[in-house]
This record gives C-alpha cells, sequence and structure tokens, in this order.
C-alpha cells in the first residue's frame, strides 16, 4: 500500500468511491459531500489516497463548507476562521480493504502535511456510533468538543486539534459516558471536558472525557 497526494484529476474516483459507501452505510451514519465543497481544495495537498496496485482503495478529503465552518466554531466555542488555517476531513476506505490502518495512516500524514503549511485548525465530524473512525480519530490526538445535531437532524460529535496550540487534558481526570447519551456529554463538554478515547464492551460504546488543563498543570499532552 502506497499513500499519495490526490489531485484534481482524481475527482470521478473519489465521487465513485463517496457513491458506493452511500449505498453499503446509508446517510445516517455517513452524511456524502458535494462535489463542488470536494474539488474546490483538492490542489492545497492536504488530500490522501491509498493505492494497492495502482488502484485507489481510500481517500481522506480536505474539504471546505464555507457556511457550516462559522456553525461548527460556535458549537465548539472555538474561534476558527479561514485566515488562521482551516482544514476538514473525510475519509474513506473500500470494505475489502478496511481493519487494515489505511485510514489511519492517511489522516496521520495529512495532518503531518496541514502542521508542516501551518494550517491550525483540524475538524472532522463523526456519528456517534462509528466506532472505527472514532478510534483512528482519537489515535491521530483528535478531540470531541461537541456533540449533537449537526446537519439538521443528525447526531454528530465534532472532533478538532488545534496544531499550534495542542489542547493539553488531565489524564486523572478521565470519565466514560455511553456514546449515545448526547445530554451527559454536552453537560460534561459544557465542564470542560474533551473527548480523548473510547471504550467498547458488552454493554457498548463509551467515550472517554478528560479536563482541559492550561500548559502549565497538564500531565499529558493528547
Ligand atoms: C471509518 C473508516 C474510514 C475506517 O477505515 P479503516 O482503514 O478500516 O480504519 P483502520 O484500519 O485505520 O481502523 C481504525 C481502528 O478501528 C478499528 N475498526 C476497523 N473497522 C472496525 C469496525 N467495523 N468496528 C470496530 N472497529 C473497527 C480497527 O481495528 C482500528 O482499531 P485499532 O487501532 O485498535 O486496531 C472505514 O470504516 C470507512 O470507510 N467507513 C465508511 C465511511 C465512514 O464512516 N467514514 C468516516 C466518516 S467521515
Amino acid at each position: 500500500m502506497k499513500i499519495e497526494l490526490l489531485k484534481k484529476s482524481q475527482l470521478g474516483k473519489i465521487l465513485a468511491i463517496q457513491e458506493a459507501v452511500l449505498e453499503e452505510v446509508g446517510e445516517a451514519q455517513f452524511s456524502p459531500v458535494p462535489r463542488n465543497q470536494i474539488s474546490c481544495r483538492l490542489h492545497q495537498g492536504l488530500s490522501f489516497g491509498a493505492y494497492v496496485d495502482d488502484n485507489l482503495v481510500g481517500v481522506l478529503v480536505n474539504f471546505l463548507d464555507e457556511a457550516a465552518l462559522p456553525i461548527y466554531a460556535t458549537k465548539m466555542g472555538i474561534p476558527i476562521n479561514l485566515d488562521a488555517g482551516y482544514a476538514q476531513f473525510f475519509y474513506i476506505v473500500a470494505p475489502a480493504y478496511r481493519g487494515q490502518r489505511i485510514a489511519n495512516q492517511l489522516l496521520n500524514q495529512a495532518i503531518h502535511a496541514a502542521r508542516q503549511q501551518d494550517v491550525q485548525h483540524v475538524v472532522a465530524t463523526v456519528a456517534v456510533d462509528n466506532v472505527a473512525s472514532l478510534k483512528m480519530l482519537f489515535e491521530n490526538r483528535m478531540q470531541i468538543r461537541y456533540a449533537g445535531n449537526v446537519y439538521g437532524e443528525k447526531i454528530r460529535f465534532i472532533t478538532h486539534q488545534d496544531l499550534r496550540t495542542p489542547q493539553n487534558v488531565d489524564n486523572y481526570s478521565r470519565q466514560y459516558i455511553a456514546s449515545a447519551d448526547i445530554a451527559a456529554q454536552q453537560k460534561i463538554i459544557s465542564q470542560q471536558f474533551v473527548g480523548v478515547g473510547i471504550q467498547t464492551s458488552e454493554s457498548g460504546v463509551a467515550i472517554g472525557y478528560e479536563k482541559m488543563a492550561p500548559p502549565e498543570q497538564a500531565t499529558h499532552q493528547r
């Protein structure tokens, strides 16, 4: 498997993978990104494709939904603007190639590239029961900053990472909350906690929340 930058000429293939995933999981789980929002940032060097034997089997795309950006900023309480440098990712891996850490590597590479371009804010939205996606987001230090309605009636987490000033957390404050319990998560987020980890068990999926800490009090940086 090799990872390479996506180019504008690959727009058709990206749309085809997105279409296939929509048929597989439906819009409740995956919100399709419109063509113009995908194409407008393909030239920026933050979108990557995974290839096996020259076939595109996974994509991670930096897209731009300008109307949504101020809504995300308000919901998370973070003053994000385009001038500060902003990347928003969606990612898809073809079903036959899942579980091989392809999405994880794509995200890792994209965050590395974003840091090199001095992008400050990285954002990704995710369905509350998308375990694979949540695992790779947390492994790449994305933090849940909002839980609730994002696209109309759809319930999502908004995850964020500040690449210039990483948000430190206090590991000793960790509390687990069922990922389906949106009210409890909204409450803990309002108490200055962020989601940083996931635990799966027979009783379901739980998100680990830790309290935000100022740099000098941090016990660990995620
Ligand atoms: C989410 C998605 C991109 C993950 O791709 P992937 O390459 O299979 O992910 P990875 O192999 O990097 O796996 C990440 C973690 O999730 C785990 N995982 C993978 N599939 C899983 C599943 N169906 N259920 C639970 N865990 C799963 C992996 O074991 C791995 O965990 P680990 O680090 O503890 O080993 C892929 O499942 C997908 O395309 N889903 C449909 C589209 C979508 O939901 N995109 C995300 C929203 S933008």
